[in-house]
């Protein structure tokens, strides 16, 4: 195995290469926009506040879910002596909607994985077939009184007032009303909304531009929901450029003995194809990483084989294009598509 210069890496830098993929995952960077969008919902959410939904909307790969898990694990930090003191006490709680397969989103479901996060699913009547670890044999539930719909719900609503849980983030929202008609997608949010209500909780909905675009399906959902834009990085714009570039360096920076210093020189590159999404910058330099391990060091060959090809690219360019035209219509009027650069193999390109 040798590295590019065609030379046999050193066992300390092997030790170092090997532990790359799994570092460049666990990283979590509080760049610019995860900052301002942590600070945007902290001036949301408040005890009784109106907004009683709140929508985060922002392209595939932004880090809306990282966005969502590292806000929950900041109220839990910030509420630690409170919780020293109240162990039942939670202040927000991360869930992730499911796609369960039926034709209609499934609220049994959805509350279960609640009540599995604060950990009260164990008091809950138990509705799953399952195999009697003694016995060998499937075990059926019997009756269905207390594990009906309205129990469930009910069950929810005093779980997250007990554990004075403030707010509710809901990762894939999308999925609550993908199969929904326009007149049932109502009765999805109202669902929702008193759901908040009973629960004395907000509920902060994340999701691609499809949810946003969902939402406004009706008039009346969309003005009801007040919408929150994690952006993209944008080429046009030299504070997202800047910001862009910082991350790329923090990425530099956590692996030295890999990168060489070597990977603020394609930043521009990197944002071209990555469309200024952090996350997706995350997906392409670890998979980098990982082809750089196999090859024994890193190469721009290894980056370029990373990265996302043209009609990946240009497919998410789209969906970024027509999202940002809906939530903001005057933004993105006047935006040019973003330019290409020179094309290499499989339309990938690193300067
Ligand atoms: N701030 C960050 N620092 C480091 N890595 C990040 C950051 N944000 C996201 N990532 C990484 O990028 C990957 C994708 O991020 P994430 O899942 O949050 O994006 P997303 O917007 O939710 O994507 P999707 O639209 O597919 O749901 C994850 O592996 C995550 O660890
Ligand atoms: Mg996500």
């Amino acid at each position: 195995m040798t590295n590019q210069n065609g030379s046999l890496p050193a066992a300390p830098q092997l030790a170092a290469l090997a532990a790359t993929p799994e570092k460049l995952l666990a990283m979590r960077i509080k760049h610019t926009r995860i900052a301002q969008m942590m600070d945007e919902l902290d001036t949301l959410i408040y005890p009784g506040s109106q907004d009683s939904i709140l929508l985060v909307c922002g392209p595939t790969g932004v880090g809306k879910t990282t966005l969502g898990t590292h806000m929950v694990e900041q109220a839990q930090r910030n509420a630690k002596s409170q919780m020293e003191k109240d162990a039942g006490f939670t202040p927000a709680i991360f869930v992730e909607a499911p796609a369960s397969g039926e034709a209609e989103f499934s609220w049994r479901l959805f509350y279960h994985r609640i009540l599995g996060q604060t950990d009260d699913d164990g008091g809950a009547p138990k509705m799953a077939y399952g195999v009697d670890s003694v016995t060998g044999r499937l075990v059926r539930p019997r009756g269905s009184g207390g594990n009906s719909l309205a129990a469930l719900r009910t069950a929810v609503t005093r779980s997250l007032r007990a554990r004075g849980t403030q707010y509710v983030v809901i990762d894939e929202a999308a999925h609550i009303f993908s199969q929904s008609s326009a007149k049932s997608l109502k009765i999805q949010l109202d669902t929702l909304k008193s759901l908040a209500n009973d629960c004395g909780a907000q509920m902060v909905m994340v999701g691609s531009y499809d949810l946003y675009q969902l939402m406004s399906l009706s008039g009346q959902l969309a003005r009801r929901t007040h919408v929150l834009h994690f952006e993209r990085y944008r080429q046009d714009c030299d504070e997202d450029l800047r910001a862009f570039r910082a991350c790329v360096q923090k990425f530099e920076d956590a692996l030295p003995a890999l990168w060489g210093n070597r990977l603020l020189e394609h930043a521009d590159a990197l944002h071209e194809n990555t469309l200024g999404c952090i996350g997706t910058l995350s997906a392409v330099l670890t998979r980098a990483a990982v082809l750089a391990m196999r090859q024994g060091g890193w190469s721009v060959d290894a980056l370029r084989r990373a990265l996302l090809t043209e009609a990946q690219r240009l497919r998410i360019l789209e969906e970024i294009l027509e999202g940002e035209a809906a939530i903001n219509p005057g933004l993105t009027r006047t935006l040019a598509r973003a330019k290409s650069q020179s094309k290499q193999r499989d339309g990938r390109s690193v300067a």
